[in-house]
């Protein structure tokens, strides 16, 4: 089979596509002939050796994968052949077939595409898990960053969906318009406008060097949901400005899906598919990609921002 490695880390063109043997399931795994895979910036990072738990050189990237199950370990029902699932991988999804524990496969109901369900994926796994530990409560005002990204494009559309009143923060105008249609109430550009307002939630996928900027928009009792990094590390300034607005009570919630058990992950994309076949959330696909062009995708990734997530295709 073909599958994209990292020979070594560095800028995209370390992408490599090599001939593998084909995985063959052992007890209590399934082989998953890949349809889609999610491209996300965590698999920049990877590449680049600037994830934490780091890979060594060699791997072969991909958190999530759908497509159709093709042949079962021991302890797997044989009738799981045939059936249309999607996986956290951990990594190793960039690859036609790739083998999984059975107990990490959620099934996709009638109407959910492979492609459908990497675009939600890891993405809106996040955002949902984290706004629910965040007790998000109707009418609370949810400022969104990174609104047009992978995380931000499903936080938007959750964060409304569960009640909140979502500000979007955006980089153009017409992103702006695409995340009103999703659900947002206000839309902010971080280019031209000065942004104002406080929040009950502030979502954040990008984080960077003014983070504790942000975490003093918080209100009393405010919750700051730090989800990743696109923009960067915060500084040690960000915990200064929890000092500083220390009379309003604010939490600071850091959130790895790393964190989560199969259980939960698999009743909350169970829960998130079957919204996307009820026609309660979009699925957000940018581009699609064909596997041999991964570089391709990671450029984009790295150039100008997507708008919702790439899916490669073997
Ligand atoms: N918590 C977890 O378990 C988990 C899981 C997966 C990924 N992550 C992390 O989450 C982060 C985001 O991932 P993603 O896949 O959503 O990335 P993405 O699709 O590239 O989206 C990031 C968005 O942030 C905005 N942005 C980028 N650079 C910025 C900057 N310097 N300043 C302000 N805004 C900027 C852009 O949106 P606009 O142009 O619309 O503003 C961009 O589309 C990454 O660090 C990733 O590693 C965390």
């Amino acid at each position: 089979m073909k599958a994209v490695i990292v020979p070594s880390f560095g800028d995209s063109h370390v992408l490599r596509v090599v001939d593998q043997a084909e995985p063959r399931p052992e007890t209590n795994q399934v082989l998953i002939k890949v349809e889609a895979a999610g491209v996300g910036y965590v698999d920049v990072m990877a590449r680049n050796g600037a994830y934490q738990p780091l890979s060594e050189p060699g791997f072969s990237p991909g958190l999530e994968a759908a497509g159709t199950v093709t042949a079962v370990g021991e302890g797997v029902p044989r009738d799981w052949v045939g059936q249309q699932v999607f996986a956290l991988t951990g990594s190793g999804a960039y690859a036609e077939s790739v083998v999984v524990d059975a107990c990490d496969i959620v099934r996709l109901p009638e109407g959910v595409s492979a492609a459908d369900a990497v675009a939600l994926g890891v993405n809106a796994l996040v955002a949902s898990i984290a706004l629910k530990r965040a007790n998000l409560m109707d009418g609370e005002r949810v400022l969104v960053r990174g609104a047009g990204g992978g995380i931000g494009v499903m936080a938007v559309q959750l964060a409304a969906l569960y009640g909140g009143v979502v500000t979007a923060i955006t980089s153009s105008p017409a992103r702006g318009i695409r995340l009103q249609n999703l659900g947002a109430a206000h839309v902010q550009d971080r280019t031209t406008d000065q942004d104002s307002g406080t929040f009950d939630i502030i979502v954040d996928p990008v984080a960077g060097q003014d983070t504790g900027r942000w975490v003093e928009k918080l209100r009393p009792n405010g919750r700051y949901l730090l989800l990743g990094a696109a923009g960067g590390a915060p500084t040690v300034d960000t915990f200064n400005s929890i000092l500083a607005t220390y009379h309003n009570s604010p939490s600071l919630h850091a959130f790895s899906l790393n964190s989560i058990g199969p259980g939960t992950v698999g009743a909350a994309a169970t829960a998130l598919f079957h919204l996307v076949a009820q026609g309660g959330l979009r699925a957000v696909i940018d581009d699609e990609v064909p596997l041999a062009e991964a570089h391709r995708a990671h450029e984009r990734l790295e150039s100008t921002p997507v708008f919702g997530k790439i899916v490669l295709r073997p």
